[in-house]
């Protein structure tokens, strides 16, 4: 393959995105992990299914970042996941000090790479990657927006037994309770759900999507989503690998946009091959305005808590 992305932490999420990545075939994969074995383990197992997959993209598993040097996009899913009765900003200590040791590494070998980052508590995750890397906004980006808005579009096509193509929608905000999930952009072939649904059933249905990475964590009980949160960040990925140029809701580094300076936080974006090509301002109403401004806040207060870790 031409491109190459490398995978940063091996765990449920990051070797489902290996996976997705390479049965795509969309780049090379190298997949990084703290554990000896693991990565190299699960890259061999990934390589030996692509006889049958029948793609010839390459994975290669390493504990150091030798093998990632010239990464067009890495992807850092490295840390800890959410436990049930925890939220995600119960992790913001561990994490912050994983992906500043992560990036710190990533940097002098791919000094032209995305950042995609997975791991949470997002948003604040995402102002350490930025710190850490010196890289320009364009070049960090964190994907919620798409597995947020996955799951309504989930749920709005399970309401109305319909399929989930037909679906579009749209969540903005911090990657936590107070998401944003926008009914009048939601839509099915291009009518707004509220006009296919009464106010409950919507409300039911925002709800659900709020709670959604925390109904899945009860279930699973021993760790957190993956398969979606994976084919998330593979659809972003994509964008740029192709220069597709989708239209996504991605964290992205404010500056003025929707009135809020200096922080990320889930927003439409253009994803194309220089990373976040363009914020898209749509116009919110005062509540909209008001849910999304509150949800700043509540990430102000996370990016708060992290520089008080340093
Ligand atoms: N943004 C989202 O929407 C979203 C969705 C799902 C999960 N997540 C987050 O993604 C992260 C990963 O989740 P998971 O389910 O894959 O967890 P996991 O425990 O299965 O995997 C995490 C992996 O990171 C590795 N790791 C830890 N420190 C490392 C380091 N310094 N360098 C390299 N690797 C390191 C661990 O060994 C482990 O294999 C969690 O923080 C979780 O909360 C985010």
């Amino acid at each position: 393959m031409d491109k190459k992305v490398t995978v940063v932490g091996a765990g449920f999420v990051g070797a489902t995105t290996a996976q997705r990545l390479a049965e795509k075939e969309l780049c090379d994969v190298v997949l990084i992990d703290i554990v000896e074995g693991v990565p190299q383990g699960k890259a061999l197992d990934l390589m030996q299914a692509a006889p049958v997959e029948k793609h010839d993209a390459k994975l290669i598993g390493a504990n150091g970042y030798d093998e990632s040097a010239g990464s067009d996009i890495v992807i850092i899913t490295a840390g800890i996941p959410r436990k049930p009765g925890m939220s995600r900003d119960d992790l913001i200590a561990t994490n912050a000090g994983i992906i500043k040791g992560v990036v710190t590494q990533v940097v002098p070998k791919s000094p032209n790479a995305i950042l995609i980052i997975v791991s949470n508590p997002l948003d604040a995750m995402c102002h350490v990657a930025m710190a850490t890397s010196g890289f320009p906004r364009e070049r960090v980006i964190g994907m919620a927006g798409v597995l947020d808005s996955a799951r309504f579009r989930t749920f709005i096509a399970m309401e109305l037994d319909v399929s989930v193509e037909s679906t579009h929608a749209f969540v903005l905000g911090g990657h936590g309770d107070t998401m944003v999930p926008l009914p009048r952009y939601s839509t099915v072939a291009g009518i707004p759900i509220t006009e296919l649904m009464s106010k409950e059933r919507i409300n039911a249905l925002v709800q659900r999507t709020a709670n959604g990475g925390a109904e899945i964590v009860g279930l699973l009980k021993t760790g957190s989503a993956f398969y979606a949160p994976a084919s998330s960040a593979v659809e972003m990925a994509e964008s740029i690998l192709k220069d597709k140029k989708k239209i996504l809701p991605c964290a992205a580094y404010l500056k003025g946009e929707f009135g809020i300076q200096d922080l990320f936080i889930g927003v439409p974006v253009k994803l194309g091959r220089k990373g976040m090509e363009q914020i898209i301002e749509i116009k919110l109403t005062v509540e909209e305005d008001a849910a999304l401004k509150k949800s700043a806040a509540a990430v102000q207060s996370l990016v708060d808590i992290v520089s008080t870790l340093n």
